[in-house]
């Protein structure tokens, strides 16, 4: 029997675009349709979407990076549906529940063990907004240093220390005293920190906008001032953590140990919006310091039962199927297959990252022919480059991925931890086809980068 709800989704399936188009964002229609990535998508199981003709397509964006399971993990229905069915009491408000002590002791036994304390919230950017409060409150300092070309989320605080301008751009005055220094440059961050007035330094281990990766000291360095300064070190671990780059957190891969840990995305199983921060016990008894601030900070749907259901099953099912495993293994034969590109190709510079959080960056062509078209899209639009990798790769192969950030030749891949040898081949296979028709002048692909670079122009004149 149909629910209404089913009921609903048949009599209105396809409308999806005109109701955005009317009711919603425009522009992002617009742009969905201009790259041709405008389809109806009407299943979803594992890394793969599907549209009403059958068509499979390999998600390597992963809702960028919520699900590290695969789309709609039986295992977390399951835990979904239990919950609902026993008519537990949530949100008592006055009351603490069971469900969110036991995530809280079961993600405190995967973090360092400096860190003894966690305080869920509803996203990752709830998540910044909570460290940046803690921060100040337990150092009574105000200076908040982040990292130029960072990305922490897009609330106020958050975007307070979003190292690209173009976020930032029209919505000030945003926080004071929120202070970038250079990613990967121990010496500025010291200069940085020296005066001891800077409450927190807060840092991707891995950057996402470009996947930028540290030099093997950058954060122990980092981690030794910020202590010896009296910072709080805070690691956003919000794209970064639970599996992504093969470790449980990436902080793992240089054994730092910061006074925060930043999550959300991938902990909410796919299903259910959920950050999280775990801390330790002096940061949160510097807060939480007296009966009268028990409820200094939070929000009404932290902690409700069915986040806190598909965070435990989340983490059962990393455990249970080696996620981290995987991640680490595809990562690394993706990264050897895509270097054997990098060799062949004279377009394709470097392919970087760790475990499934990879990068291809793209740059200028030595050959004449190539390099006057290359000249000519950078001129519409510095970055444009990426689309043409990422079109044809949608276009024709049904692969979903993103270009990497504003202004850059860099193309990101954050698929979902549980991808095959089936999944990596898919990849390797087009991607050498797509650079390969990419190096061809006259054709097809160049085609496209005129049309490219007649929409880059066009936006530009308004
Ligand atoms: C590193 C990092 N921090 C914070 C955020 C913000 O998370 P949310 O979108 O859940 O607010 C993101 C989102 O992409 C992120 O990648």
């Amino acid at each position: 029997m149909s629910s209404p709800i089913a009921d609903y989704l048949t009599q209105h399936r396809g409308e999806n675009f005109a109701l955005h188009e009317k009711f919603l964002n425009t522009q992002m229609v617009r742009v969905l349709k201009t790259i041709g990535y405008d389809r109806i998508y009407t299943r979803a199981s594992g890394p793969y979407l599907y549209d009403a003709e059958g068509n499979e397509y390999l998600d390597l964006l992963s809702g960028f990076g919520v699900f590290a399971l695969g789309r709609n993990h039986p295992k977390v229905i399951a835990a979904l549906m239990d919950v609902l069915q026993a008519e537990l009491p949530d949100m008592v408000q006055m009351d603490v529940s069971l469900l969110s002590g036991l995530l809280a002791e079961r993600l405190l036994r995967l973090c360092p063990t400096n860190l003894s304390k966690v305080f869920f919230c509803n996203s990752g950017a709830e998540a910044v907004e909570a460290a940046i409060k803690f921060a100040r409150y337990t150092t009574r300092r105000e200076k908040i240093l982040y990292c130029e070309h960072g990305f922490h989320g897009l609330t106020m605080g958050a975007l307070s220390l979003n190292g690209e301008n173009v976020f930032r751009e029209g919505f000030g005055p945003l926080l004071p005293q929120c202070l970038a220094v250079p990613f990967n440059d121990p010496a500025a961050l010291d200069q940085a920190l020296r005066a001891r007035d800077v409450a927190a330094f807060v840092v991707e281990p891995i950057q996402g906008k470009g996947v930028n990766l540290p030099s093997p000291d950058y954060l122990p360095e980092a981690s030794r001032l910020c202590r010896q300064y009296g910072t709080l070190f805070v690691a956003d671990e919000i794209q970064t953590g639970l599996g992504r780059t093969g470790k449980f957190w990436a902080i793992d891969h240089w054994g730092v140990e910061p006074d925060m840990i930043l999550m959300a995305k991938a902990l909410s199983g796919g299903f259910i919006p959920v950050g999280a921060v775990a801390m330790t016990s002096q940061v949160m008894e510097a807060v939480f310091n007296r009966m009268d601030r028990a409820v200094v900070h939070g929000s009404t749907f932290s902690k409700n039962n069915m986040a806190m259901a598909a965070g435990l099953a989340a983490l059962q099912v990393i455990e249970d199927e080696k996620l981290v495993e995987n991640a680490a293994r595809m990562g690394d034969e993706l990264l050897q297959g895509l270097q054997t590109l990098v060799d062949r190709y004279e377009l394709f510079r470097v392919a970087r990252g760790k475990g499934l959080m990879i990068a291809l960056e793209f740059g200028s062509p030595t050959s004449f022919s190539l390099k006057a078209a290359w000249n000519l899209l950078e001129t519409a639009n510095k970055g444009l480059f990426s689309q043409m990798i990422t079109i044809p790769l949608f276009k024709n192969h049904h692969i979903l991925s993103q270009v990497a950030g504003h202004g850059m030749n860099v193309v990101k891949f954050l698929p979902p931890l549980v991808i095959g040898e089936r999944d990596r081949d898919w990849v390797l296979g087009a991607l050498d086809q797509v650079i390969a028709d990419c190096h061809k002048i006259p054709g097809a692909i160049w085609d496209l980068g005129k049309t490219l670079t007649g929409h880059a122009l066009k936006a530009k004149a308004g």
